[in-house]
């Protein structure tokens, strides 16, 4: 990771230089492909940053990696009704629209694309995308429907946006994986490029749910970023049973009376299967419940 944050920094530096552009804001497909087009008939790459609003550094660090590869950026809010379980948080999903709207011209979006929900879920609407096993574990399980919200939203996306470039953020990986599995499977031509999670500087995971948090369960919540970085010491200290790393992170958890949790697990990167033994590249994932929110998180290790 290191020479790519050294690029990042490099080329973000001659793109504060450049005179900044106004970002336009489109709510229909039709406009988005025209606008689209209007950039590749110019000889523009094009990245996209889908997002559900509520942006914070992480997004914004998503838009500053593409730019900073050179290429235009078309960012999404739409908070996607069909990712959400019937007793999850939808309604009070945060949508600070006009803060948003600030944040992504101000970090160098040049497209803005709010779609209405009845423009991708016209009625009558009935396809859904599943990326089957992926999509099942994890997340998936504690979340019954969730990745197929996720993956149908995503493709709709993408099939009017049609760009080189899709960023996704590391903290979702299952999300990020899923994604790259169904772009293989369907042989689109978009490259899936991961962007770093971004932490607080007390480690916790930026997320638009911890504006959920209160004081004091903000305190608890670096529990999930304690407790994987416990379990990469574990490993890093030459632990490869995958239920003593669990158990590290356990350790960590039991400190933080507010932190409930939903699973702490260690899978394949790549294929999100359970592991007994840390062998190649590895997932720790996790994911709690603090107060009314909900946090996940991870930590993806290869071991020698
Ligand atoms: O990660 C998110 O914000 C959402 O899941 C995404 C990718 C924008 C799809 O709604």
């Amino acid at each position: 990771m290191r020479p790519a944050r050294r690029t990042v920094r490099r080329r973000g530096a001659s793109i504060a230089r450049r005179a900044p552009r106004r970002m336009q804001r489109v709510r229909h497909a039709a406009d988005v492909r025209r606008a689209v087009a209007d950039l590749k008939r110019r000889g523009a790459r094009v990245a996209f940053v889908p997002t559900m609003g509520a942006i914070h550094e992480g997004h914004v660090s998503l838009v500053a990696r593409a730019r900073a590869g050179g290429a235009r950026v078309v960012a999404s809010i739409f908070v996607n009704p069909l990712q959400f379980g019937p007793r999850e948080d939808y309604r009070h999903y945060p949508r600070p629209v006009r803060r948003d709207r600030a944040r992504l011209a101000a970090a160098g979006v040049d497209l803005l694309w709010e779609p209405p929900a009845g423009d991708l879920y016209p009625a009558g609407h009935r396809t859904r995308v599943r990326v089957t096993e992926l999509g099942d574990a994890l997340e998936g399980a504690s979340r019954p429907g969730h990745f197929e919200g996720v993956a149908t939203v995503v493709l709709q996306l993408l099939l009017v946006v049609m760009p080189d470039e899709l960023w996704l953020g590391q903290k979702d990986a299952q999300q990020a994986r899923i994604i790259e599995r169904m772009v293989r499977d369907l042989g689109l031509t978009v490259r899936v490029r991961r962007g770093a999670t971004v932490r607080a500087a007390d480690g916790l995971a930026l997320s638009s749910r911890n504006a959920y948090l209160d004081a004091a369960e903000r305190r608890d919540a670096t529990a999930l970023a304690r407790g994987l970085a416990a379990a990469r010491a574990a490993m890093a200290g030459g632990e490869r049973s995958a239920a003593r790393v669990r158990a590290a992170v356990r350790r960590v958890w039991r400190r933080f009376p507010r932190v409930r949790e939903d699973y702490v697990a260690v899978v394949d990167a790549d294929t999100l299967a359970p592991l007994a033994r840390i062998r190649g590249r590895v997932l720790v994932a996790v994911a709690a419940r603090v107060g009314r929110a909900r946090l996940i998180d991870n930590l993806e290790w290869r071991a020698r």
